[in-house]
């Protein structure tokens, strides 16, 4: 099939590529000129496992290409919009701008028969309203609601296994042509037997959000058991184990830590509250504030900890952040727990330095001020503490003794609960994890 698909960030550039890697003929439109131009040589703006290979077997194919111009979208059967949906500044609440600005730009090129998918993650409404945008423009062409579950890190596998397919559709008609279009673009996956499921535009919407809210639901509510945990000796790792393993429950997600963050959780809960309250039901998410407050506590818990580690003051302490993405196997500093926490830590007047394998790129953007440092070994070079705040592989594999040797003080806090305590306490080191004893 002929493919567009709008917005080339993390979402829309690996999801051309799959699309491209499934047989289509795909063109992605972005208006950031810079990442266009690196798509276009085969190289991914960003880090994500295995994306740079997939582009450059692609670019030999001739069915990707990128381009600045929405003109390029005509003549395409299915078009994606896969536009960012940021916290607005000093508000709650989702910018929709780039959502606007995209349908608006792409309606003038549909036909009739065209599919529009949306996949960006919108308040609650927003569906309805850019149906009536286009249909004012090209009454022919018809908006599905198509909600992404990819995760940073894993998104070629996600995108193209994914757990399902959700597919909002104009009043909930599963009948509706457009939905056997779409099949046409998922077929790979959908005749092994991925599930799909049809609704309104609505659901499909709420889908999204509620998934996120749960995901973040769920790492609070360990969180929280790590606060009690602190409070009496228990370990919340050994508690995650065990209830983890009552499958109404599962353990996935109930890895206590610094906490959440990335472009997705921590937006999508605030935009839900934000969206809730204009729709009259604020009080149905209350609980989302407690999930947030839980989560930001956890950034203050790990400066109070380092604090506690370092003898009470952190003036003058070097302190090694291990860690400055969201998560691992991602180059993405948004809302990153990580960060966060080092610039905190140097404000009350730690000597800190960052490392990351892949994001000190970013990082440097976002906090120019903090010192960053891309070797491993320089960073723990004299260290008071380290603290290990993204569980990178590399830093999951420490050797306690090896790392001993480069550090001055051997006190270690383990902001992501993934060492073992006792190897690291065997090899001389003070150790504290959260809600661990
Ligand atoms: C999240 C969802 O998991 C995806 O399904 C969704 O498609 C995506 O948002 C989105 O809305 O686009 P992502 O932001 O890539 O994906 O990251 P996650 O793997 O969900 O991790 C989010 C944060 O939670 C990370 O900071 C991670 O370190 C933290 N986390 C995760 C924990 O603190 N504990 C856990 O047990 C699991």
């Amino acid at each position: 099939m002929r493919i567009s698909v709008i917005g080339c960030g993390y979402l829309g550039a690996v999801h051309a590529a799959c699309m491209a890697k499934l047989g289509h003929d795909v063109v992605g439109i972005d208006v950031d000129s810079q990442k266009v131009a690196q798509l276009s040589g085969a190289r991914a703006p960003f880090y994500e496992p295995e994306l740079d290979a997939l582009l450059t077997e692609l670019e030999a194919s001739g069915r990707l290409r990128f381009t600045t111009d929405m003109a390029a979208a005509a003549g395409c059967e299915v078009h994606f919009v896969c536009v960012g949906t940021p916290q607005k500044r000093g508000e709650n609440a989702a910018d929709l701008r780039f959502v606007d600005a995209a349908v608006a730009g792409l309606a003038g090129y549909l036909s009739p028969g065209d599919v529009v998918a949306g996949k960006s993650t919108v308040p609650v409404g927003t569906a309805e309203r850019l149906a009536e945008l286009i249909a004012e423009t090209q009454p022919g062409a018809t908006l599905l609601w198509n909600p992404e579950f990819l995760r940073e890190g894993h998104a070629i596998s996600d995108t193209l296994r994914p757990d399902r397919f959700v597919y909002g559709v104009p009043d909930g008609n599963e009948d509706h042509p457009a939905v056997a279009v779409l099949d046409q673009v998922y077929d790979a996956a959908l005749s092994t037997g991925t599930p799909r499921l049809v609704m309104g535009y609505a659901t499909a919407e709420l889908v999204k959000t509620a998934a996120n809210s749960f995901l973040a639901t769920k790492i609070s509510f360990i969180n929280a058991m790590a606060e009690v945990c602190e409070a009496t000796g228990a370990d919340v790792s050994r508690l995650a184990d065990a209830i983890g393993m009552d499958d109404r429950i599962g353990r996935k997600f109930l890895n206590a830590g610094i906490g959440f963050g990335g472009g997705c959780l921590p937006k999508d809960i605030r935009a839900f509250m934000a969206r809730a309250g204009e729709l009259g039901a604020d009080q149905a998410l209350t609980f989302l504030r407690e999930v947030d407050a839980i989560n930001m506590r956890r950034r203050t818990r790990v400066v109070e900890l380092a604090r506690e580690l370092c003898g009470g003051s952190l003036l003058g302490q070097r302190v090694a952040v291990l860690g400055a993405a969201f998560k691992p196997e991602s180059d993405d500093v948004r809302d990153s727990p990580a960060l966060s926490a080092a610039a905190q830590l140097q404000l009350q007047g730690a000597v800190v330095t960052v490392t990351d394998p892949q994001a000190l790129d970013n990082a440097a953007k976002r906090f120019p001020e903090l010192p960053l440092e891309p070797e491993l070994d320089a960073a723990l070079d004299r260290a008071d503490a380290v603290l290990l705040l993204t569980e990178w592989k590399q830093y999951r594999e420490l050797d306690p003794h090896a790392t001993r040797a480069l550090v001055r003080v051997p006190r270690i806090l383990d902001g992501r609960n993934v060492l073992d305590p006792a190897k690291w306490r065997a090899a001389g080191w003070t150790y504290r994890g959260l809600g661990r004893p």
